[in-house]
């Protein structure tokens, strides 16, 4: 009898403190770069977050968002420490981060010890959706297979038989290469050489003169942020662009073209996102970010505005619970996602499905041309929920 009582009371007072917490602020760790090459885009990511969170009145899941963040630096060195101040000094419900796959990895080996939510709204990293899958960490951007893949298809349609790739040599950079080089391989092509500089260098002279004398059919890059903007400039000063066609992942174009000006001009990349998609739905972001920021977004803006639609599906369900992560994650797995770029939902290993867009640099814009490759699904090699 005692006994009963006593589970009773436990029962009683759980509940009180679930019904407590689901009134209480909803603390949110924004891990993302604020200073460095990437800094312009942990900026645009977290527009877009507080954009959409806006939109919903400044609540998800019926849940106020109050906001902790962290500025990481691009140091996959200090992730680690940054992630876990933000859990056990802050004690945030969910992380949101980040834009380097290196720092993103060491934010998902800790979310999946710690069960905590993680939100990752750029890093590509293939292993965080891969061998690292968790039921707690969800992609709103992309893995870096994917734009990768796409170009590999549209560079051997094209006709070019022999390239060489360049780019930084950490996770992003050789992933995206190896994700070109398997279907571009796989139609008929050749990687004659692999050029790579550490992790955020911008000095490409000799591997420019490498390119030149090596004259490949073509070039496939990744680079992003500051280090994208120096090398289209460099690459156009080296006199390369007018004989050697350069390609990349999107990035390379991506919230850069102010930056690189005409030497941007014509590039032809593959990504997730264009600025003329022309939807009701683009058009519409598009509108509200011009007005809320005084700038246009990118697609860094638009990840970070669908990780907060992603966080806010989840807690929908649970009427802001966040300790119920297995029906946050079914939510989010049934979920069609109304994203800016298009509808997508996201694949057993929580990461998006989606169309990639071929675009051209026209002007101050990543001009749609076509879909190179329609609802691309990253293999998930490795993944076991
Ligand atoms: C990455 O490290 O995964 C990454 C960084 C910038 C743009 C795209 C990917």
């Amino acid at each position: 009898m005692k006994f009963k009582t006593l589970a009773l009371a436990a029962a009683l007072l759980a509940a009180a403190n679930a019904a407590q917490a689901q009134g209480a602020k909803l603390k949110v760790g924004l891990m993302l770069p604020a200073t460095g090459t990437f800094a312009a885009l942990g900026s645009a990511i977290e527009n877009g977050f507080k954009l959409y969170v806006a939109e919903q009145g400044g609540k998800l899941g019926g849940r106020e968002i109050e906001f902790v963040k962290v500025d990481d630096e691009s140091d996959p060195a200090k992730a680690t420490d940054n992630v876990n101040k933000l859990i056990k000094r802050d004690n945030v419900d969910v992380l949101v981060g980040t834009v380097h796959s290196g720092v993103a990895m060491a934010m998902a080996k800790v979310a999946k010890d710690t069960g905590t939510l993680l939100f990752v709204p750029n890093a590509g990293a293939d292993a965080v959706t891969g061998p690292m899958c968790a039921p707690n960490i969800f992609r709103s951007s992309f893995s870096n297979w994917q734009p990768g893949y796409a170009m590999g298809e549209v560079m051997a349609k094209k006709g070019h038989k022999n390239v060489v790739t360049i780019t930084w040599k950490y996770a992003a950079g050789d992933e995206s290469v190896k994700g070109f080089k398997e279907a571009f391989e796989k139609a008929g092509g050749k990687v004659v050489k692999e050029l790579s500089l550490p992790f955020p260098g911008v000095e490409f002279q000799a591997l420019l003169t490498e390119i030149a004398a090596t004259k490949p059919d073509a070039v496939y890059t990744f680079f992003a942020g500051g280090g994208a903007v120096k090398f289209v400039k460099d690459y156009a000063a080296a006199g390369l662009k007018k004989n050697i066609p350069l390609y990349g992942a999107g990035f390379l174009t991506d919230g850069t073209l102010e930056a690189q000006g005409s030497d941007a001009d014509g590039l032809l990349t593959t990504l997730h996102y264009a600025d003329s998609l022309n939807t009701p739905r683009d058009n519409s972001f598009r509108l509200a970010y011009a007005k809320a920021y005084k700038l246009q977004p990118d697609v860094y803006a638009v990840q970070g505005y669908d990780a907060a639609q992603m966080l806010g599906i989840g807690l929908a369900a649970v009427k802001g619970d966040v300790s119920k992560k297995a029906e946050i994650a079914a939510a989010i797995e049934r979920a069609k996602i109304d994203s800016p770029r298009g509808a997508f939902s996201v694949s057993k290993a929580h990461n998006p499905v989606q169309d990639i867009y071929l675009r051209q640099v026209s002007g101050k814009e990543n001009k749609l041309v076509s879909v190179a490759s329609k609802a691309l699904a990253d293999p998930g090699r490795g993944c076991r929920m």
